[in-house]
């Protein structure tokens, strides 16, 4: 029987790969002349795997016409063309749940950092500053503090049982309430950034997000509040955030993602208030052994049975 062509936008991690290379006919995308590679190549092909940040573009799906289904290694959907593939009857798989925990984690790990100071008291005595005899200005308390939650769903419930065992407050905003949880619901996302000492972004990315967290916003939150975004870099408008810091309209962040992948500006770069990380908060071992299972078994699920496991909402056509 002939192998299913699959093809692989994403970079996937090598293990993977590998897994899939045994199975499929495997194909990646070429960086370049990627035209007349895909009308050679993409009339076979019937299966893409491809990861969050990288998704698929309109252009090379139209190039597939023979694809039946999209396997995402992540959650987030922004990269994917939903609306045509529900146009075309095409599947969706993503990894949601698995990563909720590490997500959450680096979240947490970089709220704790920011407000701290770990990163900053770290540079401070490499550098050589504690043994010359000088002052490490004070951090801020987090047990206790108020935390303001920007998308309330599996990640963002996840942290919300995270601040619960520092003693935090929390309240969280989305376009509704969420019901059976034990948090206040905030309907104006400019009042929770008034109340919180720090705003916790972990919305969905896209266009009905980009830029929710804006110069208004930040100027809610203040002079003595932190942003931690693990969203997406689209979420917050990054000229504000920048223009927020280097002015002392806010007081520190810690960010996960960027709006120009993989290329941060240099103004966070050059501040000791701002901790930085390579979108890496689903990467530990044990997570990403669990998203690229995910990804497997969403392909082996459908090609078996026409059902994925983790199936994509996709929206419904008119
Ligand atoms: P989820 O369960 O779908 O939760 C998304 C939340 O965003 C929901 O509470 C949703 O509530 C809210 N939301 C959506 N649109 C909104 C809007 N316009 N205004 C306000 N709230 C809105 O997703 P999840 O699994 O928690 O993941 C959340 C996101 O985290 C992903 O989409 C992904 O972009 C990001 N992520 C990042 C990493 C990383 O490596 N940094 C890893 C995993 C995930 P309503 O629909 O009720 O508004
Ligand atoms: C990426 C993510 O999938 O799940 C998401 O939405 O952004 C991440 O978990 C991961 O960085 C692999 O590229």
């Amino acid at each position: 029987m002939d192998r299913i062509t699959l093809l692989d936008t994403g970079r996937l991690p090598p293990a993977l790969v590998q897994r899939l290379q045994a199975r499929y006919h495997y194909l990646a995308l070429p960086a370049t002349e990627r035209a007349a590679w895909l009308a050679e190549h993409g009339p076979r092909v019937q299966a893409v795997v491809t990861s969050a940040p990288f998704g698929l573009d309109a252009t090379t799906l139209a190039a597939l016409p023979a694809l039946k289904v999209i396997s995402s290694f992540g959650v987030g959907l922004d990269k994917l063309p939903l609306a045509a593939a529900s146009a075309r009857g095409i599947a969706v798989g993503y990894t949601p749940d698995v990563l909720n925990d590490c997500v959450a984690d680096m979240g947490f790990g970089l709220l704790l950092d920011v407000m701290r100071r770990i990163t900053h008291a770290d540079l401070f005595l490499r550098r050589g500053h504690w043994a010359a005899g000088q002052v490490l200005p004070l951090s801020r308390k987090v047990s206790g503090a108020k935390l303001g939650i920007v998308g309330f769903g599996r990640i963002g419930q996840t942290l919300a049982r995270r601040a619960t065992g520092f003693d935090m407050d929390v309240r969280y905003h989305a376009r509704r309430p969420v019901m059976g949880v034990p948090w206040l619901y905030e309907p104006s996302l400019l009042e929770l950034a008034r109340w919180c000492d720090a705003l916790m972004v972990i919305v969905s990315g896209g266009a009905d997000t980009r830029h929710l967290i804006n110069a208004e916003v930040l100027d809610a939150l203040g002079p003595q509040g932190f942003l931690v975004n693990v969203s997406r870099g689209t979420v917050v408008d990054e000229a504000a955030l920048i223009h927020a810091l280097t002015t002392g309209r806010i007081a520190g962040a810690g960010l996960d993602v960027f709006e120009n992948e993989p290329h941060v500006p240099p103004e966070l770069i050059a501040l000791e208030q701002v901790v930085l990380q390579p979108h890496v908060a689903s990467a530990t071992q044990e997570t990403r052994a669990a998203m690229a299972n995910r990804v497997w078994d969403n392909l082996d699920a459908f090609l078996a049975t026409g059902h994925l496991i983790s199936a994509a909402p996709l929206p419904q056509l008119a």
